[in-house]
């Protein structure tokens, strides 16, 4: 009997297992647990029942948004998708910052090559989520990965797609953690940038700290983190909406965020003043 099946025969008979928000000391567990999952319930909440919705979440990273969708909206069925296994260390961090011996049945998690096809694999699913994944999707696997997911969904079905930061915003870089200079992913070298993140010394916000960094220590996270800043997509929002409409997504509805930040003199004229001051957007689609 596979491990998923005897949670869910325990959970047949005892509930789900206890826990206690109170436990959370994670600034990162926090900021997913919350406000994440608080986010991704206001809109795939606002089209989809999450109670008795099949979901998927592309780029689930640890889980911990998934788990808040079970625990706190009552979500009965989560399938993250993700190419690395952060999503393995999920058992441990709700024990230690929730007080919960299991996790969910209604979790699953899976791993995958990046850009392999998912559709017709599993059951079409009513609903699908992306929160800070597809700025990190190489560019060539945009479209085909589009389009796959919206293979995965059943007609009608929704796909809520978040990204923060965009690329030509002030920190657009990933890099607040070690640079708090805006826009100077955009304004000085990579090898300027480099040195900055590599000569950081002190702590680093706590919030954009994740679970993974214990594995790299202080400077293999350094190194890790600047590895993802050079393999960002550099997406904008109209490139995004206009993919996802080639992709053959309706746009149902779309929120976009922007700083109240001066634009450098170096930048002005340089870069559109919108794309500069864009950093988020929030995107919902329906496959027709
Ligand atoms: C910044 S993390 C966000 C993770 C999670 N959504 C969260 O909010 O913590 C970006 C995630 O995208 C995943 N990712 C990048 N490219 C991917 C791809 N082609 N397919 C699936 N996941 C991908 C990464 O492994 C990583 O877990």
């Amino acid at each position: 009997m596979s491990a998923h099946w005897w949670t869910a025969l325990q959970e047949r008979f005892r509930g789900l297992a206890p826990w206690d928000a109170r436990h959370i000391s994670d600034e990162w567990f926090r900021a997913h647990f919350d406000y994440a999952a608080d986010v991704v319930n206001h809109w795939v909440g606002d089209v989809l029942d999450v109670r008795t919705a099949r979901l998927l979440n592309f780029g689930c990273g640890d889980g911990i948004t998934d788990l808040s969708l079970v625990l706190r909206y009552g979500a009965t069925a989560i399938h993250g998708v993700d190419i690395r296994q952060e999503y393995a260390k999920l058992p441990r961090i709700a024990r230690e910052q929730l007080g919960m011996a299991r996790i969910p049945a209604a979790l699953t998690f899976e791993t995958i090559q990046p850009g392999s096809p998912l559709a017709g694999r599993r059951k079409p699913v009513d609903g699908i989520m992306s929160w800070s994944t597809f700025e990190h999707v190489q560019r060539d696997q945009l479209a085909p990965i589009l389009a796959d997911l919206r293979d995965c969904l059943r007609p009608g079905g929704y796909f809520f797609i978040q990204i923060e930061p965009l690329f030509f915003s002030p920190f657009g870089s990933h890099l607040k953690r070690y640079d708090d200079v805006p826009w100077h992913h955009l304004l000085v070298s990579e090898d300027e940038l480099w040195k900055i993140v590599r000569d950081h010394e002190g702590p680093i916000d706590a919030a954009e700290v994740d679970f993974g960094f214990a594995d790299f220590g202080v400077e293999g996270y350094k190194r890790f983190v600047f590895k993802e800043y050079q393999a960002l997509n550099r997406l904008t929002a109209d490139e995004l909406l206009d993919l996802a409409v080639a992709a053959g997504f309706n746009v149902v509805r779309q929120e976009r965020r922007q700083v109240d930040l001066p634009i450098p003199e170096p930048l002005k004229g340089r870069y559109p003043e919108e794309l500069l001051l864009n950093n988020e957007i929030f995107l919902l689609l329906q496959r027709p």
